[in-house]
């Protein structure tokens, strides 16, 4: 097909996926009526921060026609720092003037408005929210796991999900192992029979954990939370959800199921101090799928331990194990190697992943509908953490259906989240058994 022919066939798919998004929405799609930008795509970064920046860069980095037209974030020195790199790195392809900059808690429907294609990469418990207004407003979404932190949300990005699926908007979530070859290629072998059914499997996140962003004297309790996010579960979800996610994710892939009731244990044993939030530090679970086969989940932010983050799987007929470095090797039960993946000269699966949306959006074409995995994948990891926060053993359906939402009332810098410091600044930590998972 020639050049013309695929921009032709591309501005025809952003204008059919524009129609089904409904004629309310005719007006906030740039793209509609007019071809004036000599059909670039452009996109708009909602959360300037690190992955979002690492996102945006690998978007420009794609072979296809892309220009950052609009930036949104919480903070200003957050979006200024993005928007320097930016430009530093892809100069005219950084075309973001300054009434296409919003800053606070309402920026993002403004800067999605301007965009075909939009990158959401905050702190995930803005997620839900975010991805809603980006598929009302008819837009293709690049967004970063974990899409949620609580039940509610979850069912949020689920019904948009299905909402995404009906306009044709394409949505590729970061779980970037699903764009890995490695993964890619043993996960097949796997699915198609080579070590038989899987019946146990262990999954892995043992690290010495993250950043903290100390508490500045002028804060307000909000301001603090929302840079110190990691350790408050109305924004991060704990580290089982926003980091472990991705070796869960593996688990439901492998299994090509999600698991109908989850069991475990956890503590805070290294990180105690206030500026740790209320997280835990350590999850050991069991993931029980409906077949009966069981998978052991361990994550851990302990520094001078041994550091693990991988999958493996037990077969009837054999074993695999994968990891992130690119490797992918399954045996057969007598030892022998029945698939090795090459480590060297893989590409970055970061990278991948927007290769692959933008080749797909440019070719007018609705191949990725991942909120939905996106989505069960992060509710494992949130069950996760509601079976080591109370102790109990839960139930898939109990949880997806519980109303516990963790969201503040309201979004401003002065409102008071959910969770708040006692006198010595230290917050609530759940204590198994006295916690109640579906009020949390
Ligand atoms: N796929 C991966 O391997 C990977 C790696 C790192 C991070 N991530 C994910 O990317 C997301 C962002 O992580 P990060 O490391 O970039 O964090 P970060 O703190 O560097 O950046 C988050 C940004 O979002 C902004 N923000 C927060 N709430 C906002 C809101 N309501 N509206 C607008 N902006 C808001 C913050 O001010 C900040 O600039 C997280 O979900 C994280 O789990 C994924």
């Amino acid at each position: 097909m020639n050049k013309l022919n695929l921009y032709q066939q591309r501005r025809d798919f952003l204008k059919t996926s524009a129609v089904i998004a409904g004629s309310t929405m005719l007006s906030s799609i740039p793209f509609m009526g007019h071809s004036s930008v000599n059909d670039t795509i452009k996109i708009a970064l909602i959360g300037c921060g690190g992955r979002g920046t690492g996102a945006a860069s690998q978007a420009l980095s794609t072979k296809f026609n892309l220009q950052l037209v609009a930036m949104a974030d919480a903070f200003r020195d957050q979006l200024d720092n993005s928007h320097k790199d930016l430009s530093e790195k892809f100069k005219d392809k950084v075309n973001v003037p300054e009434d296409h900059k919003f800053v606070g808690f309402d920026a993002y429907a403004k800067a999605i408005a301007l965009a075909d294609v939009v990158i959401l990469a905050t702190s995930p418990g803005f997620r839900p929210i975010h991805f809603e207004e980006a598929i009302k407003q008819g837009k293709h979404v690049f967004m970063e796991k974990p899409v949620a932190v609580d039940a509610p949300g979850i069912r949020k990005v689920l019904a948009t999900a299905e909402e995404a699926k009906k306009k044709k908007l394409n949505v590729v979530v970061g779980l970037q192992r699903r764009y890995q070859k490695n993964y890619r290629e043993a996960i097949k072998r796997i699915h198609d029979g080579e070590i038989g059914d899987i019946v146990g499997g262990q999954v892995y996140w043992n690290s010495g954990g993250v950043w903290v962003r100390p508490r500045k004297p002028d804060q307000t309790e909000m301001e603090y939370q929302m840079r110190n996010w990691f350790y408050f579960n109305w924004l991060c979800g704990d580290h089982i959800v926003e980091q472990h996610v991705h070796n869960i994710d593996i688990a439901n892939w492998v299994k090509g199921s999600y698991p109908v009731s989850i069991q475990g244990t956890g503590s805070r044993a290294w990180r105690t101090g206030k500026e740790y939030g209320e997280i835990y530090d350590n999850h050991s679970i069991e993931l029980t799928y409906a077949d009966g086969s069981v998978i052991y989940s361990q994550c851990r932010h302990f520094e001078g331990t041994q550091n693990r983050v991988d999958e493996t799987f037990f077969g009837t007929k054999g074993k695999a194990y994968l990891s992130a470095s690119n490797t992918g090797k399954l045996w057969d039960h007598q030892g022998n190697l029945l698939f090795n993946h090459p480590t060297k000269g893989q590409a970055n699966p970061y990278q991948t992943e927007h290769d692959e949306l933008f080749e797909t959006i440019s070719k007018g074409e609705y191949k990725h509908w991942d909120a939905e995995y996106g989505a069960k994948s992060t509710l494992t990891g949130i069950i996760g953490r509601y079976a080591t926060y109370s102790g109990q053993v839960i139930k898939w359906d109990d949880a997806l259906n519980a109303d516990n939402s963790l969201m503040p009332e309201t979004l401003t810098w002065d409102a008071k989240p959910k969770i708040l410091p006692n006198e010595n600044g230290l917050y609530p930590v759940a204590q198994p058994g006295l916690f109640h998972w579906e009020k949390a």
